[in-house]
């Protein structure tokens, strides 16, 4: 098949056209925060940290889910450190103990300026857009997003799949590796490993690919899917399991990749611990494949692939997608402009 890469070595390597791709991709995106178990029921909350912002995730007591920026109005601190979770119909800050309600608005807490319901208005912590994408949580910081029912029609209706038991999985660990390339090669590499649903619909494969030890015998338990621009899915053979893998891009030339693993409740430990340390041998091996051909575009000896027609769409699609969102291509709207 003839060679059809749109990006060149320069676009893996370049500092300014990282900084326009946070401006018009990441800061644009949907971008994943954790599982709805984590806020299953009202004053439950967890903080992390999503396109380098800090995040606050919860469970109002009306049962609705809310996400705000985990900065503290008294001195900038974080609300609540990160990592952390509770349950509480107050959010309070670890430093000084101000603290807001779960809808965000302002309570009170010590010097505070509680005698002036007017600026009190001012101190309500900075809401997020936030959506689920079959149990996964996703956040927005800008308001000129793409519209959430577009992007995941097809991911929505594969997920909703209750064979996949998508629901019932608990998290088990983040493991987080750092890898010394362009957050597209490593987009690009899982797609060359495992064939992907990307949004939009040009190009794009019909449904995703079965892939795996089971592929011949159709298991629904196994399937691999990307979000665009950066969440990738994994399902495996075996007890019920899913590991989220997100792409943290850092620099032009520096990743972090954060794994969220996810066991069904019944799961033997066991099994756990085998899927998990098999999961972390490819993850070091893919980094290892990602950080050489890194090595490679810095000589601008753009790595060839030789892959099958099926994946290479995957990978395609998502450069064009890179291309046109560079471009100021796309409106917050579906369509091409
Ligand atoms: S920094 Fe949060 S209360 Fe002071």
């Amino acid at each position: 098949m003839a060679e059809k890469k749109i990006l060149k070595a320069k676009d893996y390597t370049s500092p300014e056209l990282f900084g326009l791709e946070l401006e018009r991709i990441f800061n644009h995106s949907w971008h994943y925060v954790g599982h709805v178990d984590q806020v299953a029921t009202p004053g439950q909350h967890f903080a992390t940290v999503a396109n380098n912002v800090r995040v606050i995730v919860a469970r109002a007591m009306d049962h609705t889910l809310k996400a705000y920026v985990n900065v503290c109005k008294h001195r900038g601190s974080e609300i609540i450190r990160q990592g952390e979770t509770g349950q509480s119909k107050l959010l309070k800050c670890h430093l000084h103990g101000w603290f807001w309600d779960l809808n965000g608005d302002f309570k009170g807490g010590p010097f505070s300026p509680k005698e002036k319901p007017e600026k009190a208005k001012k101190l309500a912590l900075k809401s997020l857009a936030v959506q689920c994408l079959g149990p996964f949580l996703f956040v927005a910081f800008e308001t000129d997003i793409l519209p959430w029912k577009g992007i995941t029609k097809v991911l929505a209706k594969q997920l909703a799949d209750p064979k996949l038991g998508l629901h019932q999985l608990k998290f088990k660990e983040r493991r987080t590796y750092a890898a010394a390339a362009n957050w597209k090669l490593v987009i690009e590499n899982y797609m060359e490993a495992q064939a992907c649903v990307l949004w939009p619909r040009r190009a794009q494969p019909k449904k995703s690919v079965k892939w795996g030890a089971n592929r011949k015998n159709k298991d629904p338990m196994c399937m691999n899917n990307c979000l665009w621009p950066f969440f990738l899915l994994k399902l495996d053979p075996g007890s019920k399991n899913a590991s989220v893998h997100v792409v943290q891009p850092i620099s032009e030339g520096h990743t972090l990749i954060h794994c969220d693993y996810y066991l069904a409740e019944d799961a033997s430990q066991d099994h756990g611990l085998v899927w998990m340390h098999f999961m972390d041998r490819v993850q070091r091996d893919d980094i290892d494949t990602i950080e050489q051909a890194q090595e490679k575009l810095a000589t601008e000896a753009r790595p060839t692939s030789h892959t099958q027609e099926q994946r290479d769409r995957g990978i395609h699609h998502f450069q064009a997608l890179v291309k046109d969102f560079l471009a100021g291509r796309y409106s917050g709207r579906l369509q091409k402009v």
